[in-house]
């Protein structure tokens, strides 16, 4: 989502709503503004697009000079008008807008409600509005910080109230930017929406709580301890601005992935019981089969997927590419489960499919990235990824949060059905959580540096071949793909032990041979395959777990990756698929957010 605040001698309205704008490609499914007027704090918010609510604001304007404006991507809560951000108090003093997600908001408003707080809207975030409420006593920092302890989840926050000229402001994972002019104060979640206006930016770290007036600004921790942030000069133009200072949208995806991985994460899993909590209505006893309908990218995540739930939850899985599936005439029953994979949500073979499966009786359950899209309506559930808005054309941070959904999905099926050992449970729901941080790690300079190296030293080769084993064989079919979409050099991918049924006859000296041999119970398998290739000259790039001197021994360039469980690597390595399909890709000069040929969204058959 996006938000805006300002605080200034300018007309607050302005600023908000040209601000948003700027944002609306972070979410665009409800927007509002809540300006400080001489009436008091005077809200509006539409659902729908951003120029629905500018069309009011045009024709009745709020005029003051201290505002907040958000767009929204619904998480909890249908994107209509009630459930629009600003949330204000019932006496309308204090308003808030919430970006992220509460994780023990249930809990926190039961007791507000219990305690007489009346809720207007379906949404998380409105429980802070209240229990902010509850805490101020005059000193509006204070009544934040108060009400923040009790919060536990992601958030990006801003509030503001009657009594005071000042927005405050604090984040934790949901980023947040100020922008600092002269007599004026400015607050956003990304830097194009404040450029017209300065360009004197402090960006704010987790954990960082702010209060804005128009001369001044003061930074915190959490606790109340002054912090020092610096003050950044931006000098990018508006469209590297976009970009966030990245020379591309999938670049700039390729690094927001720590961030989508932990709002696909949030809130469902639960260390101390050891529970997956995915807030789906489906009863894990009623079906018996598997069927995992997708295209491209989102196909391949349902290749990890169909590997995870027949190992952790015993139950027989299928995986098919959505155009195939419509028109075998596919055996399905009321005991069958239809997962439709899509970013999107729009696409249209997987759309007819989902149709025929339901046609046929099947339950059917969607693994999405885009809220309200056509799939999320016609299927019984859904499970949001949370990825946020992906722009760049191939497939990165929604790839990543699709294979941790369907790992979450593995676990919350194989502890309902009783097939999955506690203790290689909480392994792997450890696993999962470590999950941001192992791809926050992967993006280390030294690591990507290491990875642009052995991408400019074959980026002239005319084939690739990769090759991957069991749960990491779609993660080699995800990298051939990515390499081919945007660097258009041909690229294979099989699964490690097939390679001597047939692609071996393409090696020789000019075949980069990208083998995933990660930790794994069956990496010694791996060495040999890295062993045929050497034998026969091809070049290989082996893919290694940090420490590995086994498998690196064999090759001729080694991409080293953090080491992690086996079930939940394949999020790990797929970042190094990305990374050498990217820098393969800028080598040859392509053009990597729209490549040739592709669209994002491909609603024809
Ligand atoms: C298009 C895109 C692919 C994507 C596929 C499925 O072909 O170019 O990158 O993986 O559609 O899209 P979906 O939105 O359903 O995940």
């Amino acid at each position: 989502c996006g938000i805006v605040g300002y605080v200034g001698p300018r007309d607050a309205q302005d600023v908000l709503i040209s601000g948003l704008a700027k944002l609306e490609y972070r979410g665009y499914d409800s927007a509002g503004v809540a300006v400080r007027t001489d009436a008091g704090i005077e809200v509006r918010k539409r659902a729908g697009k951003l120029a629905i609510l500018a069309g009011e604001l045009e024709k009745e304007p709020l005029k003051g000079c201290l505002g907040i404006g958000h767009t929204r991507w619904a998480t909890h809560g249908l994107p209509n008008d009630t459930n629009a951000h600003p949330h204000a108090t019932e006496d309308g003093k204090l308003v808030i807008i919430h970006n992220g997600i509460i994780e023990n908001y249930l809990h926190l408003k039961d007791a507000l409600t219990a305690r007489g707080h009346v809720f207007r809207s379906e949404t998380d975030s409105e429980v802070l509005a209240h229990l902010i409420e509850e805490k101020y006593q005059g000193n509006l920092e204070v009544a934040v910080r108060e009400a923040l302890a009790e919060v536990r989840g992601a958030y990006g926050i801003v509030v503001t109230h009657i009594d005071h000229d000042e927005i405050v402001a604090a984040r934790t994972v949901s980023p947040l930017v100020m922008g600092v002019g002269q007599g004026e104060m400015f607050l956003a979640s990304d830097v194009p929406a404040l450029l017209p206006y300065t360009r004197t930016m402090v960006f704010l770290h987790d954990g960082d709580m702010v209060v804005l007036s128009k001369d001044s600004y003061k930074i915190t921790d959490l606790k109340g301890t002054p912090v020092q942030r610096d003050e950044t000069l931006i000098d990018w133009d508006a469209e590297a601005a976009e970009k966030g200072g990245f020379d591309t949208y999938m670049l700039k995806e390729i690094y927001e992935q720590p961030q989508a991985l932990t709002n696909t994460l949030i809130g469902r899993l639960h260390d101390e019981t050891g529970e997956v909590n995915l807030d789906i209505n489906l009863d894990p006893a009623s079906f018996k089969r598997i069927s995992i309908i997708a295209c491209g990218t989102a196909f391949y995540a349902g290749l990890v997927g169909e590997y995870l739930i027949e190992q952790l939850a015993r139950i027989p899985v299928e995986v098919d590419v959505a155009s195939e599936y419509r028109y075998r005439s596919p055996l399905v029953s009321e005991n069958t489960l239809a997962i439709v994979i899509s970013q999107s949500g729009e696409t249209i073979d997987t759309l007819e499919a989902l149709r025929e499966a339901k046609k046929q009786g099947a339950r059917t359950l969607g693994v999405i990235n885009a809220k309200g899209s056509s799939m999320t309506r016609e299927v019984d559930d859904v499970l949001y990824i949370h990825a946020g808005p992906e722009i760049g054309v191939a497939s990165t941070k929604a790839y990543t949060a699709m294979v941790s959904a369907m790992l979450m999905l593995a676990l919350w099926l194989g502890r309902a059905r009783g097939t999955l050992n506690e203790e290689l449970g909480r392994e792997l729901l450890q696993g999962a959580r470590e999950l941001p941080r192992l791809v926050e790690e992967s993006l280390q300079p030294e690591r990507v540096e290491n990875i642009k190296r052995v991408a400019q030293k074959y980026h002239q080769a005319r084939d690739y071949l990769f090759l991957g084993r069991g749960v990491n064989s779609p993660t080699a079919f995800e990298g051939a793909l990515k390499l081919k979409e945007i660097s258009y050099i041909h690229a294979e991918a099989y699964a490690a032990g097939e390679m001597k049924h047939g692609p071996i006859a393409l090696i020789d000296q000019n075949l980069p041979v990208v083998v995933i041999a990660t930790e794994s119970f069956l990496l010694e398998k791996t060495i040999s395959n890295i062993q045929e290739v050497k034998a026969r000259s091809g070049k290989v790039i082996a893919v290694v777990s940090d420490g590995d001197t086994e498998a690196a021994r064999h090759a001729d360039d080694v991409i080293y990756v953090p080491r992690a469980a086996e079930m939940v690597s394949p999020v790990v390595n797929a970042v190094a698929m990305q990374l050498l399909a990217y820098f393969t890709a800028t080598a040859l000069d392509r053009d990597v957010d729209k490549p040739r040929n592709l669209a994002k969204s491909v609603t024809v058959e």
